[in-house]
């Protein structure tokens, strides 16, 4: 059984935004927005710590990490649960002005782990609350699921970008999305808001699902949905292939044009 742990107050982090990257769909973009988002952040001037939430370790290696460093994100979750308040510091790596949480496959037994503890959904929250250095924003890379370890990230952040491939805008994968963040809503994170959705890998000599869009615009709100598109861009594919985030690799590929529009907007919207 879980010791009830205080929930600690933040410190010297009044300003820093948490934020989800989330949606259950594989291969939407998250791992490429929370990397490159972040990157053009770093860009702006802006403190960022990137965590990687998701067993796939996509991101962590993204950054060149190896997927079996140790400790990592799982260290720091299990300690938590089971031994006493664990600190998120010693796990932390920092890459092209970058710090990242790393995470292993190990991850993936969080699942079940956690099942038998109290307050499982709130794990992350106090890791991220007892943070020393004082960060702008956390971005989350979410898993591709509903499981745990996405219901800890939306309990611990205050808003949720949502990548959706625009060839595709998966509007059933964003309504069930959406019925769970009401639930999370309610019962554990009242703060938690929807900052926007992106579409990624957007090429206009391909037919964007127009009439999904005029759904999703109908059903959210036409401001939920980022004016910038992320295009496809190989670039993109091919900086993540070599461990670094796409100004580093290029900084004049649409990739990074298109990111640092999108942080720009994001922070015009905050
Ligand atoms: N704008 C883009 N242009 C070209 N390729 C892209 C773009 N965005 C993402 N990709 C590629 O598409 C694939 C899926 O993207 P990504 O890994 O970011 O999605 P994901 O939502 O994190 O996937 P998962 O759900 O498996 O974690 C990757 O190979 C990535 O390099
Ligand atoms: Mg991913």
């Amino acid at each position: 059984m879980g010791t009830h742990l205080p929930l600690p107050q933040r410190h010297d982090i009044g300003e820093m935004k948490i934020i989800a990257i989330a949606i259950q769909k594989g291969g939407s973009g998250k791992t490429t927005t929370a990397l490159n988002l972040a990157a053009a952040l770093r860009e702006l001037g802006k403190r960022v710590l990137l965590l990687d939430l998701d067993p796939q370790a996509n991101l962590t290696q993204a950054l060149g990490v190896s997927e079996e460093i140790e400790p990592n994100i799982y260290h720091a979750l299990r300690q938590e649960a089971f031994e006493q308040a664990a600190s998120m510091e010693a796990l932390l790596v920092t890459r092209h002005g970058l710090d990242l949480a790393p995470a292993s496959i190990e991850l993936a037994a969080v699942e079940i782990e956690l099942v038998s503890i109290y307050g499982r959904e709130q794990i992350l929250k106090p890791l991220l609350h007892r943070l020393k250095a004082p960060y702008d924003f956390v971005l989350i890379d979410c898993p591709p699921s509903m499981g745990m370890l996405t219901v800890n990230a939306l309990v611990a952040s205050d808003l949720i970008i949502m990548p959706l491939q625009a060839e595709f805008l998966p509007l059933k994968g964003v309504r069930s999305f959406m019925l769970h963040l009401e639930k999370i809503k309610k019962l554990l994170n009242p703060g938690i808001d929807l900052l926007g959705f992106v579409l990624t890998k957007y090429d206009r000599r391909k037919t964007m699902n127009r009439n999904v869009l005029e759904k999703l615009k109908e059903e959210y709100g036409e401001e939920k949905i980022f004016s910038t598109f992320i295009r496809t861009n190989i670039a993109l594919v091919n900086a993540q292939e070599k461990g670094v985030d796409i100004f580093t690799f290029d900084k004049n590929a649409n990739g990074a044009k298109d990111y640092l529009q999108l942080a720009q907007e994001m922070l015009a919207k905050m």
